[in-house]
């Protein structure tokens, strides 16, 4: 299946299909320089697949994890590009998660002011989200997504048969990223939350994601607006991520976790059975109050307000701005 993503400067074709890496020759131009960046998390296999099909591969494979999201990798990306004669006719290809596809797709949008840039997404959470849309980025300072920019991939290919790789933990995780978006936009793709066969209808899920994702970014690219919509659960999540670091809960736990507070009365206890179906967390363990002050530090605090999202009824929300004051009395009513 070809979903394309409408821009108003760089449109682009998403391919959704079973097996698909193995032809990535026939759907991405890779007869060129190919910069190939993975993790040591992915299995060799998926970016070694690539390779093979490239003219002249570099593959370089970053330690795993969100720290290796830093401006020393970005530099290092771009030091073997030059080392390697890459010219601006080459191309950048990420194959991992939403860590990799993030710094690759900057070291991209930098190296002599931008070559393509191509993302294969081997975690259920990057074929959800962070592969489609163009936010590319480091951390610096831990402080996460500092320095970046919007550049879209030229093209996404997702093979959901390499989930089948992937640790259920990290399935569950990419899901509640897929139930972010249900919660707000698709009030029919709930259902196959409510009704707990998720798992079961994986390519459906990462379809109906992806369609909301494209329709959000196509209305507003550079997030003035609607795709506020997709930190639905983020504001609280990353004071939670944060807190949580060392115990080391995932981030659509905590994503899971921040959406609570964030629905009304009425469908939090759908909410909570849906993530509970998931094998997601559905109660905050450790300091609120401490875990809130982080969420002071984030991006989206501004003169002392804060913007959030709220999900009164399934397949709707409200994008809402209150002093942080308002909105702490909100989660501190709601857990
Ligand atoms: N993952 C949030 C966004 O792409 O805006």
């Amino acid at each position: 299946m070809i979903l394309r993503v409408n821009l108003p400067m760089d449109s682009y074709d998403i391919i959704l299909e079973r097996g698909c890496l193995k032809n990535a020759k026939d759907l991405l131009n890779l007869n060129r320089k190919c910069l190939i960046v993975t993790d040591s998390g992915v299995p060799e296999k998926y970016a070694q697949l690539v390779a093979s099909q490239c003219f002249a591969p570099t593959l370089v494979t970053i330690e795993q994890g969100e720290k290796s999201k830093n401006i020393d990798n970005w530099k290092l990306l771009l030091e073997t590009m030059l080392r390697n004669d890459f010219t601006r006719t080459d191309c950048v290809v990420a194959v991992g998660g939403g860590v990799v596809g993030d710094l690759t797709g900057f070291v991209a949008a930098s190296f002599m002011r931008g070559v393509d840039f191509y993302n294969i997404p081997t975690t259920l959470l990057s074929q959800v989200d962070s592969s489609v849309g163009g936010k590319v980025a480091v951390d610096l300072c831990s402080v996460k997504n500092t320095v970046g920019a919007f550049y879209q991939p030229k093209r996404v290919l997702i093979d959901p048969d390499v989930l089948s790789t992937l640790p259920s933990r990290h399935v569950s995780s990419g899901l509640a990223e897929s139930l972010k978006m249900a919660l707000t936009s698709d009030a029919e793709l709930f259902e196959i939350f409510r009704s707990g066969t998720a798992l079961q209808n994986v390519d459906l899920v990462i379809e109906r994601s992806l369609k909301i994702k494209i329709s959000v970014v196509e209305q507003d690219e550079r997030e003035s607006g609607l795709r506020k919509i997709l930190n639905f659960g983020h504001t609280l999540g990353h004071g939670i991520e944060t807190y949580d670091e060392l115990s080391g809960l995932h981030h659509g736990e905590c994503v899971g976790l921040g959406m609570l507070p964030m629905c009304s009365d009425e469908i939090r206890g759908d909410v909570e059975a849906a993530l509970k179906a998931l094998n997601l967390p559905t109660k905050i363990e450790g300091d609120i109050e401490e875990m809130m002050n982080l969420v002071a530090h984030d991006k989206k605090c501004d003169g002392g307000n804060i913007s959030f999202i709220t999900v009164e009824k399934i397949g709707s929300f409200e994008i809402r701005k209150l002093p942080l004051e308002d909105w702490k009395n909100i989660v501190r009513s709601r857990i």
